[in-house]
């Protein structure tokens, strides 16, 4: 069994301030829970194989990207080569490019045989061939089945792993575009990081924070791929969120029922006609699953089916994938799961008088069962597959829905001119397009290739210095939904200085898509990874001298200038194609004194340390050597090392805790 790390063991349990010894399975015990759901979700010939895989950390997983730039079979393969048996990695029979180890993640974390695995994985994380995911996340997007020039919703996306697997399917065609709201402001951040880790595929994206349930319903904003992965009470998770253990309790999934009624009704009324929409919870509670559906399969009024996954599914025709069918009926209880009621009469009187019951909590009638086919639903037990737990539900819109009046009953905002707050750089006027072609050295055979109509900025004066990449799908729902997108885009041009262009240049998160649209004047081709790494780690050992901060460039033979052999442009990007199925990575480099004559120009260049770990791994150099400098972090006073940085990796891709 893998080990539970130091740090996870006496996990403190958060509202009772104890510690939970994890070594002692006793801990890993809820009366009220064994109660609630032996036999009636769980039957009983399988309770014993079921509690046990529950009280077993989670397995690491690992989704190979398969639409990023770079070769994702030869990259699984050649990582597989390298890392395989150390991790004892195996597929996922049911999504191919996704493996399976049997570790924990604190194990990978903190185990010293993992360390240099661990830096390659954070590496090609951070440029997104790979995502750290847990394989039962990967299922709603599968289901899904987005296809080229699709227009996405994700109603709740935060910390966004299934945000970025819907993005990668999108990404074989040059259209479509993903909305990934989320409520909590504070989890946009991530979010926003973990789409940016594909740049090419971040500019048809756009972050909104709305409530779900009173997204709007405006014109044209139609969509053709709905998915609702919605808060919940998180039982699907006690593998690793441990300290739900002894919190758990039978009314945490009733109580966020409404919400969640609320989030998936407002989901359907934005569907198109034909449209897909996936229900998911990471909690195995019928009043949080099977209601959910049941009750917004009435509410639709025939407009909404289930689709049966068992036979639309091709992992699951191939039976390689494996869950439970939905269950028609289920128990509502009082709080230990003592007390089951049948009526939401019963459940007024005889409940606990602190929570509030409703209709929509219950199972559906005989007569409504036999039209609702909630055997059609998929539940994931972590036994079957030595997963998490999950609940997915996929379901067609047969006719798209009409509301004049929103889910709280007040008329909707559909004439409510919501102006965009954002504008494109060719209609911010020609004064600061000039502006921009003039500081980024572009010149006019440069310009007329270049999309600048593709270019956002926000409207506002003084917050042009942030430019961002946005392909036409995203920018159509812009105009609907402008005045609480927070995000969209990649940002491919930036100023350091506030308020001002005057040290306008590329951004390096934005390197990659940019780089196909720029002239080959300014993509510089680097000729070997070695020469790379070798200049790289010089540089940053002058970096760490504040009286030699710069260096000339390019150093002799490394680097040529396709174009301008004599002068290296202003602002430029350098791309080195690597081996091992990466493809190429991207920096950028900016001349820090453009009108000093060539021989006294010094180059700023700009990179991440998880470059230094790639390249090492393409020349089978020690990874875990690296040394974490990045010093234009480290000024922000944010810097982080490689290792530390898997804290935060770790965090973008946690289900949510009951809490969410
Ligand atoms: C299960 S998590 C989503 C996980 C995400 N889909 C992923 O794969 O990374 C649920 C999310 O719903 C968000 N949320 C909760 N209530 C919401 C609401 N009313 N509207 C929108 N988002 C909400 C939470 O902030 C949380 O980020």
């Amino acid at each position: 069994m893998p080990s539970r790390s130091r740090k996870t063991l006496g996990k403190r349990h958060r509202d009772a301030r104890e510690w939970i010894d994890l070594k002692d399975p006793t801990c890993l015990h809820n009366a009220n829970w064994e109660r609630y759901y032996r036999g009636q979700v769980i039957p009983e010939a399988e309770w014993e194989p079921f509690l046990a895989s529950m009280r077993l950390p989670l397995p690491v997983a690992l989704r190979f990207n398969q639409t990023a730039g770079g070769d994702a079979k030869k990259c699984e393969a050649d990582f597989l080569h390298e890392f395989g048996t150390t991790m004892a990695l195996r597929p996922v029979a049911f999504l191919p490019g996704a493996q399976q180890g049997p570790m924990s993640r604190s194990d990978l974390k903190r185990n010293v045989s993992f360390k240099a695995a661990k830096v390659v994985v954070h590496g090609l994380n951070e440029i997104g061939r790979l995502s750290r995911q847990e394989v039962v996340s990967m299922i709603p997007p599968l289901l899904l089945d987005v296809q080229p020039d699709d227009m996405v919703l994700d109603m709740c996306a935060a910390p966004g792993s299934k945000t970025q697997q819907l993005l990668e399917s999108l990404a074989v065609g040059p259209g479509g575009c993903v909305v990934a709201n989320d409520i909590n402001a504070g989890r946009l951040d991530i979010l926003y990081r973990q789409i940016g880790r594909s740049p090419a595929n971040q500019a048809r994206s756009m972050v909104t924070n709305h409530d779900a349930a009173r997204f709007p319903v405006l014109g044209r904003t139609r969509f053709d791929r709905v998915l609702c992965d919605v808060m919940c009470s998180g039982d699907g998770t006690l593998r690793k969120s441990v300290d739900l253990w002894p919190r758990w309790n039978a009314i945490m999934g009733p109580s966020l029922n409404n919400a969640q009624c609320n989030v998936l009704q407002r989901g359907m009324l934005l569907c198109k006609q034909g449209a897909t929409l996936v229900y998911s919870t990471c909690s195995l509670n019928p009043v949080e699953d099977e209601a959910v559906i049941a009750t917004c399969l009435k509410w639709a009024r025939g407009a909404f089916e289930l689709v049966d996954a068992a036979v639309e599914t091709k992992a699951a025709r191939e039976g390689t994938l494996r869950w439970y069918p939905g269950v028609a009926t289920w128990r509502v209880t009082s709080r230990d799961a003592s007390k089951s009621f049948a009526t939401l009469e019963d459940s007024q009187r005889d409940g606990d008088e602190r929570f509030r019951y409703s209709a929509s909590m219950f199972p559906p009638s005989p007569d409504e069962q036999a039209s609702l086919h909630l055997e059609r639903c998929m539940r994931v037990p972590p036994h079957l597959q030595d997963t998490g737990g999950f609940f997915i539900a996929k379901l067609k819109c047969l006719r798209e829905m009409r509301s004049t009046t929103n889910l709280s009953g007040k008329p909707e905002g559909a004439s409510k001119n919501v102006l965009a707050a954002w504008q494109t750089l060719a209609e911010a006027g020609a004064d600061l397009l000039a502006t921009v072609k003039q500081n980024l050295e572009m010149d006019r055979d440069d310009c007329a290739a270049f999309p600048f109509d593709d270019i956002l900025l926000r409207k506002e004066s003084g917050r042009e210095a942030k430019m961002y990449l946005a392909n036409a799908a995203s920018r159509q729902v812009l105009s609907d939904l402008g005045y609480r997108c927070v995000a969209i885009g990649c940002k491919v041009f930036e100023s350091p200085a506030k308020r001002s262009l005057s040290l306008l240049r590329f951004t390096l998160e934005g390197a990659e898509a940019l780089a196909s649209l720029l002239p080959p004047r300014l993509l510089l081709e680097c000729t070997t990874p070695a020469a790379l790494l070798e200049l790289l780690e010089r540089y940053k050992k002058l970096e760490q001298r504040p009286s030699t901060a710069t260096m000339p460039f390019p150093a002799a033979g490394f680097c040529e200038c396709v174009s301008r052999p004599s002068r290296l442009p202003a602002h430029f990007l350098i791309r080195v194609v690597l081996g091992k199925g990466i493809g190429a990575l991207f920096m950028a480099g900016d001349v820090e004194n453009p009108t000093a004559p060539p021989e006294a120009a010094s180059v700023r260049l700009r990179f991440e340390v998880h470059h230094l770990a790639l390249l090492r791994y393409e020349l089978n150099l020690p990874v875990i050597t690296v040394t974490p400098v990045d010093t234009e972090k480290e000024q922000r006073g944010d810097g982080d090392s490689a290792e530390d940085n898997d804290s935060e990796e770790a965090e973008s891709e946690e289900e949510p805790t009951p809490d969410d």
